[in-house]
């Protein structure tokens, strides 16, 4: 697997015709399918459930970062499993037994995520930092695709990849939310390794080339005068 890994978002692709997005991310160099799932109650958006995802894992190439906002995640985990997820992401926010529900979604053979929100401090990872293989890191507030870019994610981010290194935890920094041409070189200087894109990809007219874009950005690096 090379970095940065590209994690087109379904939630922006055209439902009536699904199965030729999921064709169109097979081709290209997109590493995972990223799959927001809503329940209209921890996010004021509902946007799919089971049926969905099995429809695309059933045409999927490749592995299904499942991105869960909603409450009591831990209801779900098998059924997630079930419809094909390999990497399941639930919100420090909605749970209230996080090491537990982290443990119960390894058991269950997938890699276990945690997501933040934009107001969630990164000290509140501490505790669990080396038992979760991914952190998701919200920038933009989560619910729907094509927002602002949260600014203060680049620091955020470079103290998120600081508490990793001092843990020796092996977890991976995903950034959702607002990444484009100009986010992402940045982002990738200050840790990330998997880009979310929904609005970037699925907005343009050549959705392969965008992607082939973000597979090939290099992380900014500063110079110094
Ligand atoms: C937002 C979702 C994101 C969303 C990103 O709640 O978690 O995955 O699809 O969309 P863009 O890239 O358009 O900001
Ligand atoms: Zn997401």
């Amino acid at each position: 697997m090379s970095f940065p890994i590209i994690a087109p978002s379904v939630l922006s692709a055209d439902f009536a015709n699904l199965g030729r997005d999921v064709e169109m991310i097979n081709a290209s160099q997109a590493d995972w399918f990223h799959v927001d799932v809503m329940d209209g109650v921890f996010v004021p958006n509902i946007s799919f459930g089971f049926p969905i995802i099995k429809s695309i894992q059933n045409l999927a190439k490749k592995p299904l970062d499942v991105h869960l906002m909603i409450v009591q995640p831990e209801r779900y985990i098998k059924d997630f499993k079930e419809v094909g997820a390999a990497i399941l992401s639930v919100h420090y926010e909605a749970c209230t037994h996080l090491h537990r529900t982290i443990h119960a979604i390894k058991e269950e053979g997938m890699k276990a995520g945690i997501a933040i929100n934009p107001h969630t401090p990164i000290s509140l990872l501490k505790d669990v930092i080396k038992d979760a293989d991914l952190i998701c890191m919200m920038s933009v507030n989560p619910g729907f695709g094509g927002q602002k870019f949260i600014e203060q994610t680049y620091e955020k981010c470079r103290e998120l990849r600081d508490l990793i290194d001092k843990s020796g935890s092996n977890c991976l920094i995903e950034i959702d939310g607002g990444v484009n041409q100009i986010t992402a070189p940045k982002l990738l200087e200050a840790g990330a390794k998997v880009l979310v894109a929904g609005n970037y990809v699925f907005g343009s007219t050549q959705p392969q080339a965008i992607i082939q874009a973000l597979k090939n950005t290099h992380p900014h690096t500063t110079t110094k005068a």
